[in-house]
């Protein structure tokens, strides 16, 4: 690299590093040798070739490490009773939903929960992405809405709750991801959690001149109120079973273009405060959507480009209603902090593709492991 460049790229690490520790979550300071093994010995998944994935070098391995090294982050970061999610630990609240599939769908997309004119109760967690969950609601951030949709019956692929009668979909307001490979997702979290500030700099490295555009973008973000943003998978997902299997991803938007003003002088919780402030006088509407994929050139494994919707057009498959109502209350938030999300409680039907779908399958089982195992919470997935 010439020198030039290096010293770009040394400016930028000062500017950006901040916006790094935003969206990685837990800054705490981590020993090498202190990394701590759970038994997560989950099957690791098997790979679609039809479909395009492909297995990346070590992937097992390095997923592992991963879920130890969050794992040992958090065992660091938290006390017993006290643990938060290590991602996303600041919830805005959860909020019960009703999801209605629409009555008429093409074939191709009335697959697994998609069936025409069904209604599902749901819960939804909306959240911030930043690690640090009294960072306050008006700085720039990513956030999160979680879905978790009840009474779906069928064997769920996650081995440990594969009897549980729900279906997640996960999403964040940002329409890519910022890495694709796992050995660099590794690199940046043992940069990002070292205690050496030159290592913390060295994270626009570990993600690449994309990822680094792609992490900045993502966490680029104020909203005024959660249900007023649009929502992705970022991340792809088989819609069917056998030959007429497809890859898709998600996303959901509000049914109204209204948008609220951000306070002038906002609280740190002015999101809680708008979600609960629509819902004492208003329900909400919230439209789900399924984006095929029409090209195999929109690789499976490439979670860091956006599948442009004038190449592959969004479909509305369901509404989401969220009814008026009181949710910030102290029984409804602890039960909220114990759910559990991951994008592997899923019917075979919507299974998730690709890498960082693979890594998920071990982390946020561990990590929610270590989570409910540290609050002696319990586990379970709600009827
Ligand atoms: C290798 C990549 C990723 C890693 C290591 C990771 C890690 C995590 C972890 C550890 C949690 C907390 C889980 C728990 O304590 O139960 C979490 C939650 C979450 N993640 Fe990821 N994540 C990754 C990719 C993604 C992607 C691609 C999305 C895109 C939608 C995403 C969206 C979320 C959201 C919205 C939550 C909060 C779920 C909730 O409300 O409980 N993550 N992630």
């Amino acid at each position: 690299m010439s020198y030039l460049t290096q010293s770009l790229r040394y400016s930028l690490l000062f500017v950006l590093s901040p916006i790094f520790i935003s969206i990685n979550g837990c800054s705490n300071n981590l020993q090498p040798t202190q990394i701590v093994t759970q038994a997560h010995q989950l099957p690791y998944p098997q790979i679609d070739h039809e479909l395009g994935e492909k297995l990346q070098p070590n992937e097992e391995i390095l997923a592992k490490q991963i879920a130890d090294h969050i794992g040992q982050a958090i065992r660091t970061q938290y006390t017993s009773g006290n643990v938060l999610r290590d991602a996303h630990p600041k919830a805005h609240g959860c909020v019960r939903a009703e999801f209605h599939v629409s009555k008429s769908l093409p074939k191709n997309l009335a697959k697994g929960i998609f069936v025409p004119d069904k209604t599902y109760s749901a819960w939804i967690r909306f959240s911030n992405a930043s690690g640090d969950a009294t960072q306050a609601d008006d700085k720039k951030d990513a956030r999160g809405m979680a879905i978790k949709i009840l009474g779906v019956s069928g064997k769920k692929i996650l081995e440990n709750d594969d009897q549980a009668m729900t279906q997640d979909f996960i999403m964040i307001n940002h329409p890519v991801f910022f890495v694709d490979e796992p050995h660099r997702y590794l690199a940046f979290i043992e940069d990002m959690n070292s205690k050496s500030t030159l290592k913390k700099l060295h994270v626009p490295f570990a993600l690449g001149f994309q990822g680094t555009i792609n992490a900045l973008r993502a966490s680029n973000s104020k909203i005024s109120n959660p249900l007023q943003a649009r929502y992705w998978s970022m991340v792809p997902y088989q819609l069917g079973l056998g030959a007429d299997r497809q890859a898709v991803k998600y996303s959901a938007r509000p049914c109204s273009s209204h948008l609220d003003q951000i306070p002038n002088k906002p609280s740190p919780n002015f999101l809680r405060e708008a979600l609960q402030n629509t819902l004492n006088k208003n329900d909400a509407c919230m439209e789900f959507l399924i984006q095929p994929r029409t090209s195999n050139k929109m690789l499976i494994e490439d979670s860091m480009t956006e599948w442009q919707e004038t190449q592959a057009p969004f479909y509305q498959v369901a509404t989401i209603h969220i009814p008026q109502q009181i949710f910030d209350t102290p029984e409804q938030n602890q039960f909220c902090e114990n759910l559990s999300f991951t994008p592997w409680h899923s019917l075979p039907e919507h299974r998730p593709l690709g890498a960082i779908n693979r890594l998920r399958k071990v982390i946020y089982e561990n990590i929610s492991l270590i989570r409910h195992e540290m609050n002696s919470a319990p586990r379970k997935e709600p009827q």
